[in-house]
């Protein structure tokens, strides 16, 4: 779910960064996702209360340059499935090149080793086709935008070859005040 998460939280990409205390918590909702022939998110679970994200992605070919990929965010305030769209998005890149620009929104929460075998400490370029595990994976929001809505937010990706859509992932996360 590493890749895959990051795919679709690649949205955060506000560029303000702040030494100021982070006031939100973030945690998985739920996700959706097309185009298995490509990368499959089926076997992704979320587990507890606390929403870990758990299981396996299959990434059925090797992911180089002649893929690419887009993302864009939106946020329901209240709950009740009204998104507006938020400024923070991917412009559409090279597949390699936009993991390298947009990782760092997810480094606190993918662990090479740790909650996945995903190559995220190297982020090798083809992303070789395989099986990788995800496991317990929480949100953490370390170097996320200082300030973010509170709500729900969704974060969609689209994986493109050669101009043709060719999968996507939607995901869902809920914003929420650190509980004191
Ligand atoms: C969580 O994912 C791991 C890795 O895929 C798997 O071995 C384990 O059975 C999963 N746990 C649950 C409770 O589904």
């Amino acid at each position: 779910m590493k890749e895959v998460l990051a795919f679709t939280l690649l949205v955060l990409t506000g560029k303000a960064y702040s030494i100021l205390p982070k006031s939100y918590e973030a945690r998985f909702i739920s996700f959706d996702s097309t185009g298995p022939e490509v990368v499959d998110f089926s076997k992704i679970r979320f587990l507890g209360r606390d929403h870990r994200a758990n299981g396996t992605v299959e990434i059925m070919k090797d992911l180089d340059n002649t893929f690419s990929l887009s993302a864009e965010s939106f946020i329901d305030s209240n709950g009740d499935g009204e998104y507006k769209q938020l400024p923070f998005s991917i412009p559409l890149e090279p597949f390699c090149k936009a993991l390298n620009s947009y990782w760092s929104y997810f480094d606190a929460s993918f662990k090479y080793g740790e909650n996945t075998d995903f190559p995220v400490h190297t982020r090798p370029c083809p992303v070789p086709k395989g099986i990788y595990y995800f496991k317990d994976v929480l949100i953490k929001t370390d170097g996320w935008p200082t300030i973010m809505p509170r709500g729900y937010l969704k974060g969609v990706t689209n994986l493109f070859r050669n101009g043709e859509n060719v999968g996507s992932l939607e995901i869902v996360a809920h914003i929420t005040d650190i509980a004191k």
